[in-house]
């Protein structure tokens, strides 16, 4: 937790005195502190509004922070550009809460976009798109147009196509939020794998099932600031 500069070589997020607002007076977030370790396993909490999806985004770069400092892998996420960025875009992968899918293409498409920027032989991508539909049990789903989809089913493809291409980090936003209890084990066991292969990953949740029993770091916001940060067996 500390914020010295000999932590922040270990650190893949640093966030020092984060504030967003929104105009014309919207405070979404106010002075937030944090260091989240390279393949940490971290969560956001709080009540609907309480600011974790701006916080993530202000970690993928759609947004910018009003005040305050942010990096990711040692960068100033606000300042890098150019080809320096485009890395750095590679690096994260997100699933939206509003999950972001091109309905008009194929679940095996929207996956495999993730993995066409970083120029991976066809037949690994294929491999790697039947790979993860089978561990989120939609191997029958890989040629439907993603529009024709659950609400449920939209949401592990979103969460697929964030974690193809194996970034170092991955942010998701509510990722079990439409998902019965088996597909909710599925998809914290694909997070699980991800992290066992060293991704730091940070997930804003509802579900309390998801951190109460794990040593896993987890911070509330209300009202846009910090309101505890803890391990989730401690909570
Ligand atoms: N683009 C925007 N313009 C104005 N206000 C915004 C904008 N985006 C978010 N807000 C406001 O910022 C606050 C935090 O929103 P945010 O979406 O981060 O909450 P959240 O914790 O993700 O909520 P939920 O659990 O419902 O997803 C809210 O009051 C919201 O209305
Ligand atoms: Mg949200």
């Amino acid at each position: 937790m500390s914020e010295s500069p000999a932590t922040t070589r270990t650190a893949m997020i640093e966030m020092i005195k984060v504030g967003k607002e929104f105009p014309p007076n919207v405070t979404a977030l106010a002075d937030i502190s944090v260091s989240i370790a390279s393949g940490e396993m971290f969560f956001l909490i709080g009540r609907s509004g309480a600011g974790k999806t701006t916080l993530l985004k202000l970690l993928c770069n759609m947004e910018r922070p009003s005040n305050g400092l942010i990096e990711v892998a040692g960068m100033n996420i606000h300042q890098v550009t150019g080809n320096k960025l485009a890395k750095l875009r590679q690096k994260v992968g997100v699933a939206y809460q509003d999950f972001r899918l091109l309905t008009d293409r194929t679940v095996a498409e929207n996956i495999a976009i993730s993995m066409e920027v970083s120029y991976k032989k066809p037949q690994i991508i294929r491999a790697r798109v039947r790979s993860l539909l089978a561990q989120l049990q939609l191997e029958d789903k890989h040629d439907m147009l993603t529009g024709d989809l659950s609400r449920g089913e939209q949401q592990r493809v979103a969460l697929a196509r964030a974690v193809a291409n194996s970034p170092a980090l991955i942010l998701v936003d509510e990722p079990t939020g439409n998902l019965d209890a088996t597909s909710t084990a599925q998809v914290m066991e694909l997070l699980a794998r991800c992290s066992n292969s060293g991704a730091t990953i940070v997930i804003a949740t509802h579900d309390e099932a998801l951190y109460r029993h794990s040593s896993n770091r987890v911070m509330k916001l209300h009202n846009g600031k910090l309101d505890s940060l803890t391990r989730g067996d401690e909570l």
